[in-house]
């Protein structure tokens, strides 16, 4: 697929996310969030690797007591934000499925089709 045939779909401005910060979206029924880390937004689907559940404790929560990490609220998992890597927990060694995005005018965008077809892992 090349970069003109995808679709964006705008989700909030970038300055509605605050370093350090996540926040929720729901997409064509989809769930998906964004964390920005060191200025940059990172994109994933909302499904934790080891038993597919959504990740966060309460609403835009989905990082841990320390800020730095994202953690899953049903049994601990920790994944790391610029790459949604899991660096302890259950689904050790897993990812994150990250979602296709871009920034235009400010505005974060992401592939309005990958996230349409987002499904079990
Ligand atoms: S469902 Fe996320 S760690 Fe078990």
């Amino acid at each position: 697929m090349t970069q003109q045939s995808i679709q964006w779909e705008s989700l909030c401005h970038e300055s509605e996310i605050g370093e350090g910060e996540a926040r929720g979206f729901e997409l064509h029924n989809k769930y998906i969030f964004a964390v920005k880390k060191d200025g940059r937004l990172y994109v994933y689907y909302n499904y934790c690797p080891h038993l597919g559940t959504p990740l966060e404790w309460q609403e835009h929560q989905f990082l841990d007591n320390s800020g730095t990490l994202i953690q899953c609220s049903t049994h601990g998992a920790l994944f790391r934000m610029e790459d949604g890597h899991c660096l302890a927990g259950p689904c050790k060694g897993k990812n994150l499925k990250t979602i296709r995005h871009t920034i235009g005018n400010g505005f974060l965008a992401v592939d309005s089709q990958q996230v349409a077809s987002l499904g079990r892992i």
